[in-house]
Formats: structure tokens, C-alpha cells, sequence
């Protein structure tokens, strides 16, 4: 049972490698392994996690996995560490779609839904609602994403203090 999983996960990791070998294989999207995104996950390895969950959730419920693998590849491919004063202009949470959107386009083609899955990412917070069910549905996965990373990160730093503080004693 278990070798048939594996088998399955096999496919399915080498499927989804598929959708998206071009643009994670290029250094721009490499980059941003040097960029935190919540707590000590970068932006790549978060990015990484939405799009992985996203096809899954697609290919399941048969929408466009590989539009939404994409996208969600790219959601926040908005170049700069949000942490540091000075590294953006204006509130990052309202205006980092439209700019990961405008990178995005500057450095890969792409179509309707990959467009409209990286600029509606942030609703309800910006005003933007998805238009397609893959937007839709990357939204709730990156909510979803965000929040398991931030109370993992929030967790690991509860924990390993105090064992760190009683070490140094
Ligand atoms: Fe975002
Ligand atoms: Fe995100």
C-alpha cells in the first residue's frame, strides 16, 4: 500500500515539476530564496507550498492545475524583503499584488488566469475579487499557507527558547 502511494506521489511531484519547470528553473524565481516571507520560510519556499497545495486542490475538483500551479508559483514574486523600511513604497499587504503582477509579466508570458491568480490573491483585503475558481481557490491556500507558517514559526520560538536558555546554563 505504501509503495503504491509512494508511486502515486512520484507522478504526481513529476506532473506538477512539469507545469512549472520554466519558471522555477530561472534565477529571477530563484531569487526569491533570499527575500523572508513569514517567520524564517523565504518567499520561494512559500510560494513553493501554495503552488504545490494549489494544483493538488485543482486537479482534484478538475479545474486548470497548471494555470493555477503558475500563478501561485508567482503570487508573490514581488521582489523585495517587506521587512525593511525603505524596500517598498506604500502598505505591502494592499500593494504587493499589482506589483508581483507587474514583475511577472516583465519576466514570463503569461495567460488570463495566471494574471488574475496573482493580482486577486489578497482579497478581501484589496478590493479585487478572483475571477476564476483557480483564483479562488490559490486565495484560500495561500491563507491557508501564511497562517500554518506564521503559528509553526510562532510555536518553534516557544519551544526552542526556553530549551536554548536552560542549555546555556
Ligand atoms: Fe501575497
Ligand atoms: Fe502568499
Amino acid at each position: 500500500m505504501d509503495f503504491v502511494r509512494t508511486i502515486k506521489n512520484e507522478k504526481l511531484l513529476s506532473s506538477y515539476n512539469n507545469c512549472i519547470s520554466d519558471l522555477i528553473e530561472t534565477e529571477i524565481v530563484q531569487s526569491m530564496n533570499q527575500y523572508i516571507q513569514h517567520g524564517d520560510i523565504t518567499c520561494l519556499d512559500h510560494c513553493k507550498n501554495v503552488s504545490l497545495k494549489s494544483y493538488k486542490v485543482c486537479k482534484l475538483l478538475n479545474l486548470d492545475y497548471k494555470s493555477a500551479a503558475r500563478g501561485a508559483l508567482l503570487h508573490d514574486f514581488f521582489l523585495y524583503d517587506w521587512h525593511i523600511p525603505g524596500s517598498h513604497v506604500g502598505l505591502h499587504g494592499f500593494r504587493h499584488s499589482k506589483i508581483s503582477l507587474k514583475n511577472a509579466e516583465k519576466y514570463f508570458e503569461l495567460n488570463n488566469k495566471e494574471k488574475d491568480i496573482i493580482s486577486s490573491h489578497m482579497w478581501p483585503l484589496t478590493l479585487r475579487p478572483p475571477r476564476f475558481k483557480e483564483s479562488f481557490v490559490v486565495s484560500l491556500v495561500d491563507k491557508f499557507c501564511s497562517s500554518k507558517e506564521i503559528v509553526s514559526h510562532m510555536f518553534n520560538k516557544c519551544v526552542t527558547v526556553p530549551f536554548k536558555s536552560g542549555q546555556s546554563r
